[in-house]
């Protein structure tokens, strides 16, 4: 069976046989079908990527409809149980689960550039004091890119392994300064002896004693948090984060744009509008009335429904068993009994079926972090700090593929023909 599609074009009567190869046929190979030898050629249309590949990759694989999530292979429910998020994300970027010796050499790279230049507590200060920690944090980010100028060596491997520990490991530190800033607490340093959760809870939560010992159940939550969402393919921040790449933007410069699009409450900060919206409908005997309003189209049940998981999302079930444990330690949170009624209905609700609106990663996850007691705004950049490893993982791999340049879409332009320029006197 030859493995081509057979085009045949009404309007001049051609045929053209175009190779197919992974189930993809390539947008340049349109390009000859013309109607006349001056034409442009062919091209596909499709607003918001709905199905087309930017590229071949060997990170992640999602196949939605059944509900399957893979890093480099490894069932995500794998990695949940068994590993740990360095780990995680030594792999995502590496391509390899690390070997004897390599996890603590990683780990301790990364430790040792969890510090902020002093300067950066100075522009901290700059900030509006109910300042959104993401617009911090975004900033901050770009910023690191005019304390390492040799960032934008970006063709040389050893630069860019040390950008990748850098952003790994300031990334809670920047999230813990902005925390604190935002709560007027003096800043706290990292503290190399714990781990990178533990560190992190230490850097957000860390009061007048001593030595801040994190709870060992919320940091393994945590971890499992990171996990989840260290990688998920070719979503819209990972997007921005290879498009930016791909003019050759220092690491820094890219992954700000990247956590820029994650902030968007259809991307990220749907943890956060996850919260608003509990809080909104305040008691379990309102759901029903709040699915009736979300039906007649006045807002989005929110956590709800994913670009390619039109079965379970797989991560909001692990998050699920997670959270129990969490609310071990912490208490119940009154707002789980509305999240689960709102799934129950939504569940069985024709609406919800037909469009295939499963929870998502964001439909629990916030429930877990406000026990935990991080600040609702606080949400998206406890998505943004893990997701830092895949934005790497992607941008590397960007760099690396030689088939990519930088991104350009075409567009099909529906505007005005060529006219004259009218003097404002003599406009109608
Ligand atoms: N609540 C109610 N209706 C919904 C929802 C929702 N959460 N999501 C989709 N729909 C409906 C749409 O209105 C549309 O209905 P229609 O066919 O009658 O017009 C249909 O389902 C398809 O929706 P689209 O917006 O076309 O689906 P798309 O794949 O573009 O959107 C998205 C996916 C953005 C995630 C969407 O489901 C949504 O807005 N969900 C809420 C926000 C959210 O939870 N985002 C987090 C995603 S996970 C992440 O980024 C980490």
């Amino acid at each position: 069976m030859p493995e081509t599609l057979s085009i045949i074009d009404n309007r001049t009567g051609k045929k053209y046989e175009i190779p197919v190869v992974h189930d993809t046929i390539k947008a340049m190979d349109l390009r000859q079908i013309k109607v006349a030898d001056e034409d442009f050629g062919l091209m596909s249309y499709d607003p918001a990527f709905m199905n087309t590949a930017s590229c071949q990759s060997r990170i992640t694989f999602i196949d939605g409809d059944k509900g399957i999530l893979r890093y480099r292979g490894y069932p995500i429910e794998q990695l949940a149980e068994k590993s740990n998020y360095l780990e995680v994300a030594y792999l995502l970027i590496n391509g390899e689960l690390p070997t004897e010796g390599a996890p603590k050499d990683w780990a301790y790279h990364i430790t040792h550039h969890t510090l902020l230049h002093e300067n950066t507590k100075k522009f901290m200060e700059g900030f509006h004091h109910d300042a959104h920690p993401m617009g911090m944090l975004i900033s901050t980010v770009a910023a690191l890119s005019t304390f390492y100028p040799e960032a934008k060596n970006i063709r040389n491997p050893e630069t860019r392994k040390l950008q990748i520990y850098r952003l790994i490991g300031k990334m809670p530190t920047i999230a813990g300064y902005a925390y604190r800033h935002r709560m007027g607490l003096p800043y706290v340093y990292p503290d190399n002896e714990l781990s990178y959760t533990g560190n992190f809870l230490n850097m957000m939560f860390k009061m007048t004693e001593l030595k801040y010992k994190p709870n060992a159940v919320l940091e393994r939550a945590l971890d499992i948090l990171f996990i989840l969402h260290a990688d998920h393919e070719q979503n819209c921040s990972a997007n921005v984060m290879r498009s930016i790449g791909s003019s050759l933007a220092d690491p820094f410069c890219a992954m700000a744009g990247a956590a820029a699009a994650l902030y968007g409450p259809l991307h990220g900060g749907a943890n956060e509008e996850v919260l608003s919206m509990l809080r909104e409908i305040g008691t379990k005997d309102k759901v029903p009335d709040f699915i009736k309003r979300v039906k007649a189209g006045e807002g989005r049940l929110m956590g709800f429904g994913h670009r390619i998981y039109k079965n379970y999302d797989p991560r909001a079930k692990i998050i699920k068993e997670t959270a129990d444990q969490v609310f071990e330690v912490t208490g119940r949170s009154p707002l789980l009994d509305i999240a689960l009624e709102l799934e129950r209905i939504a569940l069985q609700d024709d609406y919800f079926v037909k469009r295939k609106l499963y929870p998502n990663v964001d439909f629990y996850s916030g429930i877990i972090y406000q026990a935990m007691g991080f600040p609702t705004d606080a949400f998206t950049v406890l998505f943004a700090i893990p997701r830092t490893a895949g934005w790497i993982a992607q941008w590397q791999e960007m760099l690396l593929d030689a088939e990519q340049k930088i991104a350009r879409p075409r567009q099909v332009y529906l505007g005005a023909e060529k006219r004259n320029y009218v003097p404002i006197e003599k406009r109608v």
